[in-house]
């Protein structure tokens, strides 16, 4: 095993895998009511092709994974993807961001074919604003949903809550609460501005994140928490990403802070994704794509992929320009994985 590392020394051992743009909901930072253009079927890889690029990519050295969509349990069998992954010797950690519709219905099936965690977006535990906020009537579903994969061990189970001023801001303390009461733990992600994200009136894309009516800072998010006693930082509970974490002194659960837009975390990001059709894409918030399934699709030898993915970290940016303004004009959310 090799190792990777960028352009700026950053080692790279991550791969976050979308494995379908389509989804269950409709978040309303996420996608347009309507829907998106989904791919056709052909376009998307197979889950053979998806093992066989992380059996590449764990010859380089990646060795955590992560499924992401859309929402990856609408694919159907995803546990056999799980299975064939956990297959993989590298492969230490394999983990899934859902937003828990599906997950009783699967979470012991997954825990069973090799998955160690997952996270679960929720971003209100009050049905009609997470009605507002999704456009679905599920949030029982998604309460179930936790239940079911901490009962089988899924853990920890990270809630990760994108926070938006007007919206789910009054919930704060709700969900902060539930680290003491519940041991969950709680990461408060900042609004990232994406291509269609229902601009509130007024305001467009292109313009500062941090300008947005919705916006609020981990900063701020923070001090709302302050009623509640005082936090105090504590060590990561597993993960490979960017959050900060806290927790109050009587708490079992964490609080963590996702900080995109006021703090980015790109000088230690670790990271490549691959989108659900075959592209890698180095960075989250930069249209760089390289293509992967035409030359798995027409036969390229493992030596001629795995010199794609060397040459895609290559190209890896810096730093991203969200706070400038800068998102990614391509895709959105749904169509990267988060
Ligand atoms: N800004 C911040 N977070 C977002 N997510 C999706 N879209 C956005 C956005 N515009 C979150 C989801 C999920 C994770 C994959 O990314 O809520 O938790
Ligand atoms: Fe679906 Fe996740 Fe986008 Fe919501 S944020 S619409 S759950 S992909």
């Amino acid at each position: 095993m090799t190792g990777l590392s960028d352009p700026f020394n950053r080692p790279i051992n991550y791969l976050r895998i979308s494995v379908t743009d389509r989804c269950n909901l409709r978040c309303i930072y996420c996608m347009p009511a309507e829907g998106i253009d989904l791919l056709p079927h052909g376009e998307i890889l197979t889950y053979e092709e998806i093992a066989t690029i992380v059996r590449l990519a764990a010859e380089l050295g990646i060795n955590k994974l992560r499924l992401t969509g859309g929402e990856p349990l609408v694919r159907a069998k995803l546990t056999e993807l799980v299975a064939m992954l956990a297959d993989i010797d590298a492969i230490d950690d394999i983990s899934l961001t859902t937003n828990g519709v599906l997950l009783k219905e699967y979470a012991s099936e997954l825990k069973q074919a090799g998955l160690k965690r997952v996270n679960v977006s929720l971003d209100s535990l009050n049905q009609d604003k997470f009605e507002r906020i999704t456009r679905h009537r599920k949030l029982s579903d998604v309460l179930q949903g936790i239940e079911a994969a901490k009962a089988c061990g899924l853990n920890p189970v990270k809630i990760n809550m994108v926070v938006m001023r007007g919206i789910n801001d009054d919930e704060i303390l709700g969900f902060a609460k539930f680290t003491i009461t519940e041991g969950w733990h709680v990461r408060f992600i900042e609004l990232m501005p994406f291509v269609t994200d229902n601009p509130p009136e007024g305001h467009s894309i292109g313009r500062k994140a941090n300008s947005h009516p919705q916006f609020m800072s981990a900063n701020e998010i923070k001090e709302r928490l302050n009623s509640l006693g005082e936090l105090k930082p504590c060590l990561p509970i597993t993960g490979n990403g960017p959050a900060k974490y806290f927790r109050f002194p009587q708490a079992s659960g964490t609080i963590g802070f996702i900080t995109p837009v006021s703090q980015h975390f790109c000088f230690s990001c670790n990271r490549l994704r691959l989108t659900a059709e075959g592209k890698l894409r180095p960075c989250l918030l930069s249209d760089q794509e390289i293509d992967l399934r035409q030359p798995l699709r027409s036969g390229a030898s493992p030596e001629k992929l795995k010199q794609v993915i060397t040459e895609a970290i290559q190209t890896k940016p810096k730093e991203h320009q969200l706070a400038q303004g800068h998102t990614s004009k391509k895709r959105l959310m749904s169509q990267v994985g988060g």
